[in-house]
């Protein structure tokens, strides 16, 4: 599907889930401090799962060794909350706010944390994916994500084993 007819389609979407404020989207880049075990992963969706639900806040988090990507949308206070938590919490460093932008429509409308680390993933999704996160690393200035990137997300996100849809 073309940018501009996904992009309709979303629209559509929210429009029908009557969002009543301009969606806030925000994503930026990490490491870990050292590599997510089981019981990280375990920890973080435990606890994403209900407190993002509870705020409205919907997207996805790709973790693929020592690259975090994670995609926060919804009212722009509550992810602005949400981010400064998780920007604190010591099992990973932000080195990039790659952008946090206001549109019209949500591009993750039923997509709830978290997704696993992509064990079992095609090796091209997974070069495909370091490529896309070491362009946006490098970018200069704030960089809109474009609707191809998060679609590969998405995509990524599926071998991951989740998301949980909401
Ligand atoms: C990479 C990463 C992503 C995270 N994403 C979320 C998230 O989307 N929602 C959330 O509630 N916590 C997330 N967390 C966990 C929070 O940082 C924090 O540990 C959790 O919200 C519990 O905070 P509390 O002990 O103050 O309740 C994430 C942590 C990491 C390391």
């Amino acid at each position: 599907m073309s940018d501009e007819l996904t992009r309709m389609s979303l629209l559509w979407e929210t429009i029908q889930k009557e969002e009543e404020y301009p969606i806030f989207r925000l994503t930026y880049l990490s490491k870990p401090t050292k590599p997510f075990t089981d019981e990280d992963f375990d920890d973080i969706e435990s606890k994403s799962v209900e407190a993002n639900n509870a705020r409205d806040v919907t997207g996805l988090l790709v973790v693929n060794e020592d690259r975090i990507l994670q995609i926060l949308e919804g009212r722009e206070d509550s992810v602005r909350e949400l981010y400064e938590k998780i920007e604190r919490d010591s099992r990973h460093t932000v080195i990039k706010l790659v952008c946090a932008v206001e549109d019209e429509v949500r591009l993750l409308l039923t997509w709830n944390m978290v997704v696993r680390g992509l064990n079992g993933t095609p090796p091209d999704l997974l070069k495909q994916f370091s490529q896309v996160y070491d362009e946006l690393l490098h970018a200069d200035g704030e960089t809109e994500i474009s609707i191809d990137q998060v679609e590969l997300f998405k995509e990524l996100a599926l071998f991951g084993g989740l998301p949980k849809t909401i």
